[in-house]
């Protein structure tokens, strides 16, 4: 898929998954857009957990019982580290964000769809349990989590504001 074409048609997935196991060499083509993405003082302080298996996926939809997670054939979680540059900087949030970003439309050109969930990881001490879940050192932080497959419904793309609302040229 042409690359203005893979952003144009990303959308946040929330519906059900067919029954498809997705291909490995898929999964790591996905996973290898992540690992490219930029990062703060290239220090690539994000690491996945990509969760195929079953049982840790029904875990982890009793955690959050969304369509998507009930029924996603692959759950991503990125993980992330604290870390500080010599002058104090830290990215991890930054370098994060990238990561999954370049994952959402890696999915998309694949021609799957799926969802980048931040928020729920905050509510319900999901960051927490799902930390525990899958064994994440105590140095390393859960972030989000990011079902994927392939669609079983149609989903609308959302409104986006109006170019000139958002985009200033020399000036705000
Ligand atoms: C930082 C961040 C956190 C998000 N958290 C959630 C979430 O917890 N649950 C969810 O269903 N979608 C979540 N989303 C997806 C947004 O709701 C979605 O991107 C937004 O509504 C725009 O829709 P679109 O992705 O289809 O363009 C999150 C997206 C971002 C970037």
């Amino acid at each position: 898929m042409e690359f203005f074409e893979v952003i144009r048609k990303r959308h946040s997935y929330r519906g059900s998954f067919q029954p498809l196991a997705v291909p490995e060499e898929d999964i790591h083509a996905i996973m290898e857009a992540g690992l490219r993405a930029p990062s703060g003082y290239n220090q690539q302080t994000t690491s996945f957990i990509v969760v195929t298996d079953a049982d840790l996926r029904k875990k982890i939809a009793e955690l959050v019982p969304t369509a998507a997670l009930k029924t996603a054939p692959v759950i991503v979680i990125p993980v992330s580290k604290h870390q500080v540059t010599h002058e104090n900087l830290a990215f991890e949030i930054e370098d994060y964000a990238a990561s999954v970003e370049n994952i959402m439309l890696a999915i998309t050109a694949k021609g799957y769809a799926g969802v980048w969930m931040d928020g729920d990881v905050k509510l319900n001490n999901v960051r927490e349990r799902l930390g525990e879940l899958l064994h994440v050192p105590e140095d390393r932080t859960v972030r989000a989590i990011i079902p994927f497959g392939v669609p079983e419904e149609e989903w609308q793309q959302k409104e986006k504001k109006a170019f000139e609302e958002r985009v200033h040229f020399n000036q705000f």
